[in-house]
């Protein structure tokens, strides 16, 4: 039974998988390889969220009907996810009859409860971020996001009774007993909870393309509603996740702008029922492009699956996750990439693995490999264990740009102990130091090739075969163009 449910969000469908979706999945990914290699029994889930307005009107536009339009799409994310060597247990669709059938029965648990009720609403409703906005939210009475004028809708709903739980959802943040990390967001939260929460409409009148409201089909279950009980019906869904009660999620890993979604509606969901909460939620920042919000009509929106086939997909990996601090905004873009590649990955790591390597065939101390994957193959020397310490720390605090930077040290203290040491004079004089030198580089690259595994796990293997065949081959040759 896994001991440790790490969720990313699921994601819209309403167009095919961008580099800010593959943001989140890395670095959920790295966690997951991360508990993993620790001995833990990890599940690790994501998937799409495909009913509603606008995965709608995406199938609209493209003339087809929304379950064939889903359908294609999901698979778009099945395959960049595989692109991006995405270990996930499971890839949950919000379309999947089983997941529909939760639904139904949890909302229909919240009614029975007595938090739910019809009222008659009128609202600014953006359909890009499937929610109403307030008019305090507005700029210049557009959408701050999305920079579009919201629809005036004027329907009757059902509502949760959201504002019922203020108390106690502040209690709670406030004792981390729902941890929202980093700090600022949590502060962020417990400010707008502390200004006041209003109930929540959770159903549509007017979308088709939906789960049917309970025992009233003239409304669909609103998106929203839909997509975060994902997390609770794979409990349902997947036997190796235990129930729900017994053990909720661990880390929802999420993007800033969903982080009232996640840190109130859905906790408030769950306390209405009386289920625990989840432990986590890690909030990571927001990137633009170049300088610039990512978007279609800019057309600087990046393809993970193109990039990948350019640069590689540990490349892509790195790139993402040391670009900027897990938590704070910051920038990306492919000169980005493409710096990082040829600096850090290319003539640093790439270059300490190939100058040992060749030493060792050149010095004849190929035989240093044989005798380290007999003896000393699975001991850690004292110095390795503290840095492998270090960097899971890093890693269990989402610090994952700093893990990367903190190994990259080591990478480039390589560098430096080989140019120091030299060993092309040693090998005239004195075979023993060399013997020593190359012996503690090799050593090193183990470490490394140990410390990088969740994060690059392609580079990791290709870095132990090549230190165990003693065959070098470039980790990260030069690209054209
Ligand atoms: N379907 C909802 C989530 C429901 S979860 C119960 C949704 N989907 S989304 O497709 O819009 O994905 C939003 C998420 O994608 C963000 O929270 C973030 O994880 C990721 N990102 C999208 N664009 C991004 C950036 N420009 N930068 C960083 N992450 C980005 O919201």
């Amino acid at each position: 039974m896994a001991n440790r449910y790490i969720t990313t969000p699921v994601y819209y469908v309403n167009a095919r998988p961008h580099i800010g979706h593959a943001y989140t999945t890395v670095m959920a990914d790295i966690l997951a390889r991360y508990f993993k290699a620790k001995g833990e029994d990890v599940f690790f889930l994501t998937g799409t969220d495909e009913h509603g307005a606008k995965n709608a009107q995406a199938a609209e536009r493209v003339k087809k009907t929304p379950k064939q339009y889903v359908n294609e799409l999901a698979s778009e994310f099945r395959i960049a996810w595989q692109g991006l060597n995405i270990d996930y247990s499971q890839f949950i669709r919000t379309s999947d009859p089983k997941h529909e059938k939760v639904v139904v029965d949890f909302v229909q648990k919240l009614k029975n409860a007595g938090f739910v009720d019809k009222r008659r609403y009128s609202g600014l409703y953006c359909i890009a971020c499937e929610r109403y906005l307030t008019p305090k939210e507005l700029e210049s009475g557009l959408c701050p996001d999305h920079k579009t004028k919201p629809v005036l809708q004027t329907e009757e709903n059902y509502f949760f009774a959201l504002s019922r739980f203020q108390e106690k959802l502040i209690r709670t943040i406030e004792r981390d007993e729902l941890l929202i990390t980093p700090a600022t967001r949590r502060n962020e939260v417990l400010g707008k909870l502390r200004a006041g929460l209003e109930d929540v409409s959770i159903s549509r009148a007017n979308v088709v393309w939906g789960i049917p409201f309970p025992n009233d089909p003239s409304q669909t279950i609103y998106v929203w509603v839909d997509a975060l009980i994902n997390y609770y019906s794979a409990t349902e869904m997947y036997d190796s996740l235990g129930g729900w009660a017994e053990h909720p999620a661990d880390i929802h890993l999420i993007g800033k702008d969903i982080l009232w979604f996640h840190a109130v509606i859905w906790p408030a969901m769950l306390l209405a029922l009386k289920l625990p909460l989840p432990k986590t939620i890690a909030t990571h920042g927001f990137f633009t492009i170049g300088g610039e919000k990512m978007s279609k009509t800019r057309g600087n929106v990046l393809d993970p699956l193109e990039l990948v086939e350019k640069y590689g997909v540990d490349t892509i990996r790195y790139a993402l996750v040391s670009a900027f601090p897990f938590g704070t905004d910051g920038d990306f873009s492919e000169e980005i990439i493409k710096q990082k590649y040829e600096s850090e990955l290319a003539n640093e790591l790439g270059n300490l693995l190939q100058r040992v390597l060749v030493m060792m065939k050149k010095y004849n101390l190929c035989s240093l490999a044989k005798k380290w994957q007999g003896a000393k193959r699975n001991k850690v020397s004292s110095k390795s264990r503290k840095e492998l310490l270090a960097v899971g720390e890093d890693i269990e605090k989402y610090r994952f740009d700093l893990a990367l930077s903190a190994i990259w040290d080591i990478v480039r203290q390589g560098n430096e102990a080989i140019e120091r040491a030299k060993p092309w004079e040693l090998a005239k004089n004195n075979k023993a130091k060399l013997e020593d030198v190359i012996s503690n580089e090799y050593e090193r690259l183990l470490l490394i090739a140990r410390l990088i595994k969740p994060f690059m796990p392609a580079t990791s293997s290709a870095m132990e075969e090549q230190l165990q065949s003693c065959v070098p081959e470039p980790l990260f040759p030069k690209i054209d163009g």
